[in-house]
């Protein structure tokens, strides 16, 4: 089938995987390739003339996202019970960036090439938390800094508000659920939130904002334990005591536009909590 492919066909193609997040050429977890050969190469018959070229070796099974991506000989709840601890020992913002760097259960951080932390002013009247880095945050080490990231400073910037404003009160400070970004921009599995959870929460308590706005399902299903930002959208929620309004992720504007609107009529929303009325 694929020799029939035409260039426009394959360009096709290409796009729709790009659009889909299949940005790089990476897999799940590392291959090491010498090991699957050395594999072959002793699987092969004795009797078999080394003067034969060596077959290819058999093509590692594609893996789904892991379902237990804990190291070895450890429980979900051990890497739970670690994060707990680590962040509860952080005093300030510094020491719980730290402390996330140095933990270890979570998978994803192999293949990343940054911790992505923070942006924006601690102190913050509002904070955002977002889902994961995308290809540019990873790249840059900070939170929402790609086309979503720009569609955001936009969308804020419309009520006044900027991640670099000295002003708490209109000022942004935002975060994700998870500092290191999935493969292929693949969702969050549950065990990766589990085990990053605790860190949101203390990240949440040291940078004390009088508001969360919950950009994406990812971020409801994290910090609510539900889906369906449609219904969820505009309306307040509470999130570790505080008072929390989900939005539409910018990402999910840029492909529905049409749901800017919505965003706007929330937007609105937070500015009046805001300003007290
Ligand atoms: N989407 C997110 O949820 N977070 C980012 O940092 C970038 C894109």
């Amino acid at each position: 089938m694929l020799e029939s492919l035409d260039h426009e066909t394959a360009l096709a193609l290409l796009e729709w995987q790009i659009e889909l997040g299949a940005t790089e050429a990476i897999g799940e977890g590392p291959v090491d390739r010498f090991a699957e050969s050395a594999a072959a190469r002793a699987a092969r018959p004795a009797t078999l003339s080394p003067a034969v070229p060596e077959a290819p070796p058999a093509r590692a099974p594609r893996q789904s996202r892991p379902a237990t991506p804990q190291r070895d000989g450890e429980s979900a709840g051990d890497a739970v019970a670690e994060a707990r601890a680590l962040a509860a020992a952080a005093p300030d913002l510094a020491a719980l960036r730290e402390a996330m760097a140095g933990y270890g259960h979570c998978e994803l951080k192999k293949g990343a090439r940054n911790l992505v932390f923070a942006d924006g002013q601690p102190g913050a009247r509002v904070m955002i938390v977002g889902e994961a880095p995308g290809r540019e945050e990873d790249q840059r080490g900070l939170p929402f800094v790609g086309r979503a990231g720009r569609l955001l400073d936009l969308m804020f910037g419309a009520i006044g508000m900027s991640r670099a404003a000295p002003d708490p009160a209109k000022a942004l400070y935002i975060t994700n659920i998870l500092p290191w970004r999935p493969p292929q921009n693949r969702d969050p599995s549950p065990e990766e939130i589990a085990m990053m959870l605790p860190f949101v929460e203390r990240h949440v308590a040291l940078a004390d904002p009088d508001f969360l706005v919950l950009m994406g399902n990812i971020s409801c299903q994290a910090l609510l334990g539900r889906k369906g930002i449609t219904r969820l959208r505009g309306n307040w929620q509470t999130v570790f005591g505080r008072p929390a309004l989900p939005m539409f992720h910018p990402a999910f504007l840029l492909r529905n536009p049409v749901c800017k609107r919505e965003s706007w009529s929330d937007l609105l929303l937070l500015q009046s909590r805001l300003e007290g009325r």
